[in-house]
């Protein structure tokens, strides 16, 4: 898997056809998620596949306004609800995502609204909750190159069209919020970090809520800190999921570049950083 090409090639995916996704494939995604990596692995998180036959226990609790999007198969994040469940839920479904990416299979991260309800509908108990959704199957044929209602722009942000793809990504200079490299005033330097941008540009091409992307990036002594920006037309949860996903996709791209960092350290680094207004750190990233 090439973490990086992935998450550029990746989109979501909202009409499906009608044709099953094959056991073996379903199988192999299951097999995957058991060596996947995981944000924090003391976690305890689960597997569930769901199908068509019980896909519609899922109605009127999750999706964009308790729209449930009709795919072939589902995947559904349990997870123990301890501290950043839903930053790891982020984290291990985006690279289940990614998974299906490679193996040609369309998707969509699907919102839950009433996870309560949903827990109750499955029978989850053990401790669990449910923590993420997706669908997934094969796109119907020329679906995905049309205007969407679901893209709302952030204020003063440009963003880069993709191609192929619909939502468009922030643009590397306004995701960073502010850095010591000289990258604003000499933007080739970037290619003496050629995986850090490589990075960066697979944070920005990360799928969120509603397209907000409500996060900004500053490097600052020698560290990658993600910042979390309040946003109004986010859920909670699905900003949380947001930045597992961020973390995912950055995490992978540059560990499989250059293998030698220890991951994401989740709270603020010591010192004094000046951050966007309201902005709250989510983590940090030695590089
Ligand atoms: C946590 C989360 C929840 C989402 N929920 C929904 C949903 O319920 N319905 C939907 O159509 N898309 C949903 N999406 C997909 C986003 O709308 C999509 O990622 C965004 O528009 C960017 O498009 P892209 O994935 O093609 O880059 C969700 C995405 C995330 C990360």
């Amino acid at each position: 898997m090439d973490y990086y090409q992935l998450a550029i090639d990746r989109k979501s995916t909202r009409e499906f056809r009608e044709k099953d996704v094959a056991p073996e494939l379903i199988a192999e995604i299951k097999d995957y998620f058991k060596q996947c990596k995981r944000l924090i692995p003391s976690i305890d998180v689960e597997l569930k596949a769901v199908d068509p036959d019980t896909s519609p226990m899922m109605n009127g609790c999750v999706g964009y306004k308790d729209l449930l999007i009709e795919a072939p198969a589902y995947l559904l994040l349990l997870s123990e609800p301890a501290d950043n469940y839903l930053e790891n839920a982020g984290f291990i479904g985006e690279d289940l995502v990614l998974k299906l990416t490679d193996m040609e299979l369309d998707s969509c991260w699907v919102t839950i609204n009433e996870p309560d309800k949903l827990a109750e509908r499955f029978k989850i108990g053990g401790g669990k909750v449910p923590a993420g959704l997706i669908a997934f199957g094969y796109a119907k044929p020329g679906i995905g190159s049309s205007g969407r209602l679901d893209i709302i722009n952030m204020s003063n942000v440009n963003l880069k069209k993709r191609s192929g793809a619909v939502a468009p990504k922030l643009y590397i200079n306004d995701a960073l919020y502010s850095e010591d490299l000289g990258i604003a005033d000499n933007p080739a330097i970037l290619d003496t970090y050629t995986d850090l941008y490589k990075g960066l540009i697979a944070a920005c091409c990360a799928p969120s809520f509603l397209n907000r992307q409500p996060y900004r990036f500053i490097i600052k002594g020698g560290k990658f800190i993600l910042v979390a920006l309040p946003d109004n037309e986010s859920e909670d949860r699905d900003e949380l999921i947001g930045l597992g996903i961020v973390m995912l996709n950055f995490d992978r791209t540059l560990t499989q570049r250059s293998g030698i960092y220890k991951g994401w350290v989740m709270g603020a680094p010591e010192g004094e950083i000046e951050l966007p207004e309201n902005g709250r750190i989510v983590a940090y990233y030695n590089i």
